[in-house]
């Protein structure tokens, strides 16, 4: 049995960052911690924003990186006089969002980020939160987690609880106008992924396959005219994509590429969505054979089968002409990796649990290096 947590409000369609203002009286916020990305800060997207906060006594946060880190997050806390700080808005990525959502987390209910990493129980309401989502994939926005780089060990560790969804979402396209369309692959490769990941997950069931289903159809119609064409109805269903696909693998897990993109992004501070290209052709690879029906379920729903492509072919054609290949052979080599640390942190994540093949140290290892390998040819 499962449930399925929301944000209570949900604004969509071009230009619905106007109803900024109207969402923060609904949940009673007058002086927010604002948590904005420092690139979106400058785009004119993030100039609308800024117009619309005008009035308000604003604290803006933009000091972090495409992983956010608990000594980011201790440095915003540190910082920053939160004490009458009623809400916080986040407005950015994942690493925006994310970020937001632990810092209200210790200025809702007190200790240090480093507890709750560490399993301190959350027991009720944080501070009102809007999220505002910039890119094509992270999702965030709609996640009950917020994924941390542990400073202290180099570790990405993530934080879950149903109070970590944001209360108001503004799913406004036009944020997207800025976007390169590297990120666009990047963050696009990334939401297909949860998606891909969920539908061959263990833990699938008929209702998440549904949606699942549903999901990967608009992948097949729009990925490419948004990475590709830059395509504007296409942008926007990628946006409203990445929201919907994230309220659905909570119940379902992910799988390898994900469990290891996070060590991976805490070793190198790579960004998640590149983390994830580089493992996802391997790990659909490596497990192929133990999830044969919703795989080839998967290329007739994305439309391959009439377009005679596998899978693995079309997220390679992807990778490679988005930009994001030539990206990892420049940011990520053998030599940067712990290969061994690697593997065994991968292992500890919760999504080993409904992969479809099970794996050990030796598989994971095998992966990575393939991988790697991938990237010369
Ligand atoms: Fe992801």
């Amino acid at each position: 049995m499962w449930e399925l947590q929301t944000p209570k409000v949900i604004v969509n369609g071009r230009g619905s960052i106007q109803n900024i203002n109207s969402m923060m009286s609904r949940f009673e916020i007058t002086r927010p911690l604002v948590v904005i990305d420092r690139e979106v800060k400058l785009t004119e997207f993030g100039d609308v924003f800024s117009r619309l906060m005008n009035e308000y006594p604003c604290l803006l946060f933009s000091e972090f990186s495409t992983n956010p880190t608990t000594s980011q997050i201790n440095c915003c806390l540190h910082n920053y006089d939160l004490s009458l700080c009623d809400g916080v808005i986040s407005i950015g990525g994942g690493s925006a969002i994310d970020l937001a959502k632990a810092v209200n987390l210790v200025i809702s209910h007190g200790g240090t980020i480093e507890d709750y990493l560490n399993g301190k129980t959350i027991n009720g309401k944080l501070k009102p939160c809007i999220a505002v989502p910039t890119t094509c994939g992270a999702g965030a926005e709609s996640s009950p987690y917020a994924v941390i780089t542990d400073t202290a060990f180099l570790k990405k560790r993530g934080i879950s609880s149903p109070y970590l969804v944001p209360d108001a979402v503004l799913l406004d396209a036009d944020s997207l106008n800025s976007l390169s369309r590297l990120m666009i692959a990047a963050t696009g490769i990334d939401s297909l992924t949860h998606v891909l990941e969920s539908h061959i997950s263990k833990k699938a069931t008929p209702l998440t396959r549904i949606s699942s289903r549903g999901l990967l159809l608009s992948f097949g119609l729009f990925l490419e005219q948004a990475i590709f064409k830059k395509n504007e109805a296409a942008l926007e269903n990628l946006h409203d994509i990445a929201f919907t696909a994230r309220l659905l693998y909570p119940r379902t897990g992910l799988s390898v590429a994900h469990a290891l993109s996070h060590p991976v992004g805490a070793h190198t501070n790579l960004h998640h969505g590149m983390a994830v290209a580089l493992f996802l052709i391997t790990s659909l690879r490596f497990n192929k054979s133990y999830c044969a029906e919703a795989f080839d379920e998967a290329e007739e729903v994305l439309g391959l089968k009439r377009r005679k492509l596998s899978l693995l072919d079309w997220i390679a054609r992807i990778i490679n002409e988005s930009g994001i290949t030539s990206y990892l052979v420049q940011h990520i080599s053998k030599s940067k990796l712990p290969l061994e640390i690697i593997a065994e942190d991968s292992l500890r994540s919760s999504n080993i649990a409904s992969n479809p093949r099970p794996v050990d140290k030796y598989d994971m290892l095998n992966i990575i290096t393939e991988s790697l390998e991938q990237l010369q040819r």
